[in-house]
């Protein structure tokens, strides 16, 4: 695998075109709440993107985690959860919802629940009130005591 780091990214063209291409939600991407991340290679290329989403009481939503489909099944979207991960306070309360990827997700430590055991904050971020469907997988992190 190349050498990778994750660097903060704006919302650009890019980010957006990665994130339309893989049926992910862009009309909430603003937002001085929302980070984003590149997972850059040593040559300075775009192998993925990652956000996260600062909600109340220290909930954090996953989101917008997308590598480019020519880098896919080589173990960066592993790397690019684990290192958006790490950016995060160890105190956060982490979410994701997702339509399809719930078990590319469980080997982090993010198990399912039940929208009604989601706290409200993450219920009421735009993904989840309204651009996501009803139907999508809601997941927490569970992280391993220190
Ligand atoms: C999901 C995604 C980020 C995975 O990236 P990737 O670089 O292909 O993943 P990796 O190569 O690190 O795969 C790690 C493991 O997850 C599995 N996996 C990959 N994509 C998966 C998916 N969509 N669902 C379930 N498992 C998946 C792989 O088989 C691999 O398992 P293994 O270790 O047992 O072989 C990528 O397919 C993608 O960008 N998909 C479109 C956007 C998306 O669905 N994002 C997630 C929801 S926000």
């Amino acid at each position: 695998m190349r050498e990778l780091i994750l660097e903060p990214a704006p919302v650009s063209d890019a980010l957006k075109a990665a994130l339309t291409s893989a049926g992910l939600l862009i009309d909430d991407l603003e937002g001085s709440d929302r980070t984003y991340f590149a997972l850059v290679d040593s040559d300075g290329g775009v192998v993925g993107y990652s956000g996260v989403e600062n909600c109340e009481s220290s909930s954090v939503l996953l989101r917008s985690v997308v590598v480019i489909p020519e880098f896919r099944s080589q173990g960066y979207g592993r790397r690019l959860v684990e290192l958006t991960i790490a950016k995060l306070p160890l105190a956060a309360d982490v979410y994701l919802a997702t339509t399809s990827a719930a078990t590319f997700f469980e080997p982090f430590g993010f198990m399912v629940v039940d929208r009604d055991q989601a706290p409200k904050a993450i219920l009421s971020t735009r993904q989840l009130s309204g651009l996501c469907p009803a139907s999508a997988t809601i997941m927490r992190l569970n992280r391993p005591p220190t």
